[in-house]
């Protein structure tokens, strides 16, 4: 007997920066993120009733072995099985592959391990022939989510999702995300994301070594304290449409982030020189036209432009004339908000 799963499930951005975690992956500070469309990552699952003798996974990654990978699934899938005992009785095929290119400053992990806590939940259901409530589910795949990578919490849910405990939001947790449950101003419906590629080489310090450095870290209270308030201020503008208070709000997350890095012990910077001279190109030009335009960081050089969908083509006039010499290969990549994880089979 085998069975097959497959789900698809987006990156995300976030605009209030997850940095510092306690316990078993438990963030320090509540973070919001929007969820993409086009960036996504696939998982075919496969399970079949454990042999003697025979593996218990092997996995692909786009019909290619990698075995830093597998390695590292296999540990997470041993972490998760009280929480799924199907996985103690089952041996597990899984192959796995991205729309966006490695490295691209698109959160892969996100993706990656959303899609897959997706399946392995949908996998438990299949063997106890019993649906969870679809809130349940969801929730339950959050968690499972966000033991294999903090930020893919966030990923089960599309548009904007919440995860950490914050004030005024009564179901937000440290252990899952919950989906934003406000009225999302129009401006903040069709965000678009251009992918600026600044530079695709692998980062010299891990997220994971990142978030280390925050424990001593000497701004680590401000910090938190600092995020808390941006969270209330930020979900108060998705529902109000401000795009300036908005622009305020993701840039200072964007930029305490980095300097988070800056001030850490021992410091690193991740940020490259095109990626400030494009700052201050998209600073300019906002200046300039009067056009809303923002800018966001992920824990990389390269550049998340949001702007709202009535814009795009202004925007991309931009792109082309002031920022493409800055990309690595010219290259950029077109995205935006995006509604979330979907089942294939
Ligand atoms: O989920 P992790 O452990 O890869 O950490 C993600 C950290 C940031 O991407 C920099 C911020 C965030 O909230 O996604």
């Amino acid at each position: 007997m085998k069975n097959t799963i497959i789900w698809e499930s987006p990156s995300n951005i976030a605009l209030v920066k997850y940095w510092g975690k306690m316990g078993v992956q438990l963030p320090c500070n509540p973070s919001l993120s929007m969820s993409l469309s086009a960036s996504v990552s696939r998982f075919e699952l496969t399970y079949s009733p454990k042999k003697p003798g025979e593996k218990d996974l092997t996995y692909l990654f786009e019909g290619k072995e990698n075995k830093a990978f597998e390695e590292k699934l296999s540990k997470f899938i041993d972490s998760v099985s009280n929480d799924l005992p199907c996985l103690t009785k089952y041996q597990l095929k899984i192959s796995s592959s991205n729309t966006f290119p490695h490295s691209a400053g698109i959160a892969s992990s996100a993706s990656a391990m959303s899609a897959l806590a997706l399946c392995l939940c949908s996998m438990q259901e299949a063997i106890d022939e019993m649906e969870m409530p679809r809130d349940f589910f969801l929730q339950k795949a959050s968690r499972i989510a966000r033991l294999g990578s903090g930020s893919a919490s966030r990923s089960v849910f599309g548009q904007y999702a919440i995860w950490g405990e914050m004030e005024g939001q009564t179901e937000s947790s440290n252990y899952f995300a919950i989906p934003f449950k406000g009225t999302i101003h129009p401006t903040f419906q069709d965000l678009q994301d251009t992918i600026l590629m600044i530079d695709s080489s692998p980062k010299k310090v891990s997220s994971t070594a990142g978030h280390e450095l925050m424990v001593d870290h000497p701004y680590a209270d401000a910090r938190f304290q600092q995020a808390r308030l941006n969270m209330v201020e930020l979900l108060d503008v998705l529902e109000q449409g401000d795009f300036d208070k908005f622009t305020h709000i993701v840039e200072n997350e964007a930029l305490s982030l980095h300097g988070l890095m800056m001030s850490s012990n021992p410091s690193y910077t991740l940020l490259k020189p095109n990626t400030l001279i494009a700052i201050e190109r998209i600073k300019n030009f906002r200046e300039k036209t009067q056009i809303p335009l923002c800018f966001t960081l992920d824990a990389g050089p390269n550049i998340h432009l949001l702007y709202p969908k009535a814009d795009e083509f202004i925007i991309q006039n931009f792109i082309k004339q002031e920022l493409i010499e800055l990309l690595e290969e010219g290259k950029y990549i077109q995205d935006g908000m995006g509604n979330g994880p979907k089942r294939i089979k």
